[in-house]
């Protein structure tokens, strides 16, 4: 038995909250700082994810033996490390990689050197600084449109520009160089070759040494329906990803998986916990456009729902260095995740509105994400407020339970793409 604190607050924190509390090894759980989900299903301790004293000291009080990291800012600024690194905390589990490897996805740069380094399909790409601007032009000048520019450090998932026009393409490049458009992130700007293909993504876990594929997932990060409009958190997930059939899946597994498990070996990057691994299938090839050292949002949503084994046995067989020792089961039902947020995000939206209609719902379950709870009223505090998830037969069959669900579900201004699975 194990008392367990996972870090975060969004609906991959729920969801994660919801699927250990199910667990039999998990004594006691905790969620810093958690939301108005996780509060009902474990203690939310007030203190942020990157506060490594505090939730030191939170781990002492509360004797917790465990620690699983949601979000990706408290992995690069090295929370693993810090763990190892203090004889009150290394006897600590800590789900999620050290820093080194975390740099995987800190940085862009890190991350395409590493692909390149071990032979791993990716866009080709050249990486610039202000001291090289004129090569960057250059660069933008021998590729075809679209250009694709990215920030090199964490910019909150707005580092990625795709320009269709080169002018534009050179500007942006100087106002993220010289002007330091995402401040110390966009110091080293990769541009890249545009690949036009399918997107899905890949979940694997590992202990360091072996690896487990998870089910993969697709998720929708613009605003508006048909994909259009400005990029969000992400808009819905779909579990599996009905197009991955088990021919690309092997090439998935050999060219890609296995490739990044043992490079992180011969590298010297310890790694212990999930990976999330961005695709683009290019002519049925599968190519990586980024690697996240965690679990995405709302993929987590879709994804842990279809884990049949017990997650807490998991995470311990990756602190042991058993995870070829155990099968890892999963529902063959599809999982859709359909977000409901609030009007007017991701640009300016207002906070604080009341959600009513949750305890209806059966038929689906429901994450909180951007929601409180103040003095038992459930409010919205966040741009993405919920996650509504539904199992069935066929993505079709649970979107439509999704919707259903949705029906009785209302807080003022809140907005969701009905067209999840369009392109499917
Ligand atoms: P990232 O933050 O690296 O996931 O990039 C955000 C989005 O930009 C991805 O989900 C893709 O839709 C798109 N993207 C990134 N790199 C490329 C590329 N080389 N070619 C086409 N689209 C890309
Ligand atoms: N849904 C994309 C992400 O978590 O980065």
């Amino acid at each position: 038995m194990m008392n367990i604190l996972i870090l975060g607050a969004g609906g991959r924190e729920h969801a994660f909250a919801w699927k250990i509390s199910q667990s039999p090894l998990c004594k006691e759980l905790f969620v810093a700082p958690g939301n108005s989900g996780t509060s009902a299903l474990a203690t939310n301790l007030n203190v942020t994810v990157t506060d490594f004293e505090g939730i030191k000291k939170h781990v002492l009080a509360y004797n917790i033996n465990m620690v699983v990291v949601g979000p990706e800012d408290p992995l690069v600024g090295g929370i693993h490390d810090f763990f190892i690194s203090d004889n009150q905390l290394n006897h600590v589990a800590v789900i999620g990689p050290e820093k080194a490897a975390a740099q995987l996805e800190g940085s862009k740069e890190f991350a395409k050197e590493f692909l390149v380094r071990h032979d791993i399909p990716t866009a080709a790409y050249n990486s610039f600084t202000k001291e090289t601007l004129e090569e960057g032009y250059l660069f933008l000048e021998s590729l075809d449109p679209p250009y694709v520019l990215k920030a090199d450090g964490l910019a909150a998932g707005k580092g990625v520009l795709i320009l269709s026009d080169i002018n534009e393409a050179k500007n942006e490049l100087k106002s993220m160089l010289v002007d330091s458009k995402f401040g110390e992130a966009s110091t080293k700007v990769v541009i890249e070759e545009f690949l036009e293909g399918i997107e899905l993504s890949c979940f694997v876990l590992s202990d360091g040494k072996n690896y487990k594929l998870l089910p993969t997932a697709k998720d929708y990060k613009r605003i508006g329906e048909g994909d259009k409009g400005l990029n969000t958190g992400g808009m819905g997930a779909i579990s599996p990803v009905p197009f991955a059939d088990p021919i690309l899946l092997s090439k998935i597994e050999n060219r890609i998986v296995k490739p990044t498990v043992d490079g992180l070996v011969k590298d010297n990057l310890p790694y212990k916990g999930f990976i999330f691994i961005g695709l683009i299938i290019v002519d049925d090839e599968p190519m990586v456009i980024e690697y996240n050292v965690r679990m995405g949002d709302p993929e987590t949503e879709a994804v842990l729902p279809r884990i049949k084994t017990d997650l807490v046995e998991i995470f311990q067989a990756i602190d042991s260095n058993s995870l070829d020792e155990i099968e890892i089961k999963i529902d063959e039902q599809t999982a859709v995740t359909v977000m409901l947020v609030s009007g007017g995000y991701p640009e300016k939206y207002e906070k604080g509105k009341e959600i009513i209609g949750l305890e209806d719902i059966q038929e689906s379950i429901i994450f909180h994400a951007g929601a409180s709870n103040i003095d038992g009223k459930i409010l919205t505090s966040g741009g993405r407020v919920l996650a509504v998830t539904s199992l069935g037969d066929n993505f079709r069959s649970a979107l439509k339970q999704s919707y259903k669900s949705i029906d009785n579900i209302r807080f003022e201004s809140m907005n969701y793409r009905t067209d999840i699975g369009f392109d499917l």
